[in-house]
């Protein structure tokens, strides 16, 4: 009797997972967006520093569907791409300018940040995966990833692309629409996804470039989603983040609710929510897949591109709890997970590449 029902269960999640699958190909088909989409988070960063060209063309290579950057802007107005709000994890800001070590982006010129090396952290802190290639690598601008997603006869990546801490950056959604339109970039049907966790941001977005696909970025905590704990990280006084944001829900199925509609009236044709990792470790975050969440999500009308994975157990489980993309440092893992790769590894395509 137990294992009938256990066998039963298990036809309906798959047989909900395929009827998911078809309701997001079918919304994907329509926004010119592949399905299931591999999205590669901050290029192939597990195998190169993060946003540097390497990581980019490997991504670009391994045949990604888009290369994922976070948007930011100099001093001096120029349109870059790095993640965090300062430089000190990952360059040598601390040895070249020990005043600014802790300064934002936003202080920098150009000319200041590509005398940066964003590269060597990288061998320190993963000598298994360093190369002497990485040394000196440096910050690309926004034209820069747009060069390496034109400049290959085979491979035709898209850019996905997050406003970052917009706040800091008045205007930026404008100077990005003027960008991508001198480039060409916004005739591309899906060639662009623009995403951002910031709710004015979406409208701003939405404002400029009307007719590209946008994401809202979902999380549970202060800004986002309201967690059941009512408690952030902070006030747990928990030393482990990934153990606490494992433990965090929605306070309710009305508050997820609340955000899908926050997304479509902000212009998103998509989530990007997160979600917890087998592993936890840094990345793992509160789990927004469940395949609720996800039905929901779709019975709205929007995709679901979940935020990041990168072990196969975690791609089949977030497939079959029926999203439609997902973000990874591990571009070649992805691809081999759907079928999609071709024979080189990760190392073999560096090589290649002159890393
Ligand atoms: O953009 C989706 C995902 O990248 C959000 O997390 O912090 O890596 O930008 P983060
Ligand atoms: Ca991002």
């Amino acid at each position: 009797m137990h294992t009938q029902i256990v066998r039963a269960l298990g036809l309906a999640t798959l047989l909900s997972g395929a009827a998911q699958a078809s309701d997001g190909r079918s919304l994907a088909a329509a926004q010119g967006i592949a399905h299931p989409a591999v999205i590669a988070h901050r290029g192939a960063s597990f195998d190169a520093p993060e946003s540097t060209r390497p990581a980019y063309l490997l991504a670009r290579e391994l045949g990604a569907d888009y290369l994922e950057l976070d948007l930011q802007r100099t001093r001096d107005g120029v349109l870059v791409v790095v993640h965090d709000d300062v430089l000190s994890r990952t360059s040598d800001v601390a040895e070249r300018f020990p005043t600014r070590r802790d300064s934002p982006v936003s202080a920098f010129t150009l000319a200041e940040l590509k005398s940066l090396d964003a590269g060597s952290w990288f061998n320190q802190a993963y000598p298994d995966r360093a190369r002497a290639s990485f040394k000196q690598l440096p910050i690309l601008t926004l034209d820069e990833v747009i060069d390496i997603a034109e400049d290959s006869p085979q491979q035709r990546p898209g850019l996905y692309i997050e406003t970052k801490m917009p706040g800091q950056f008045p205007g930026i959604e404008r100077d990005l629409a003027e960008r991508l339109k001198a480039r060409g970039w916004l005739d591309k049907p899906g060639r662009v996804v623009l995403q951002t966790f910031d709710r004015n941001s979406l409208r701003l977005l939405h404002e400029a470039m009307p007719q590209v696909p946008k994401v809202l970025l979902l999380w549970v905590g202060k800004g986002s989603i309201e967690p059941a704990s009512g408690q952030s990280f902070v006030e747990s006084g928990e030393r482990d983040k990934a153990a606490f944001y494992a433990r965090q829900r929605p306070r309710d199925r009305a508050e997820f609710e609340r955000w899908l509609e926050f997304a479509k009236a902000g212009g998103a044709i998509a989530t990007g929510p997160s979600a917890r990792r087998s592993q936890l470790g840094e990345q793992s975050y509160a789990d927004l897949i469940e395949p609720w969440m996800n039905q929901l999500s779709h019975q709205q009308g929007l995709l679901v591109h979940v935020y990041t994975l990168d072990e196969p157990v975690d791609f089949a489980k977030a497939m079959q709890a029926g999203v439609d993309g997902i973000f990874t440092n591990r571009t070649g893992a992805l691809m081999r997970f759907y079928g999609r790769a071709d024979a080189l590894e990760e190392g073999q395509v560096l090589r290649r590449l002159g890393y």
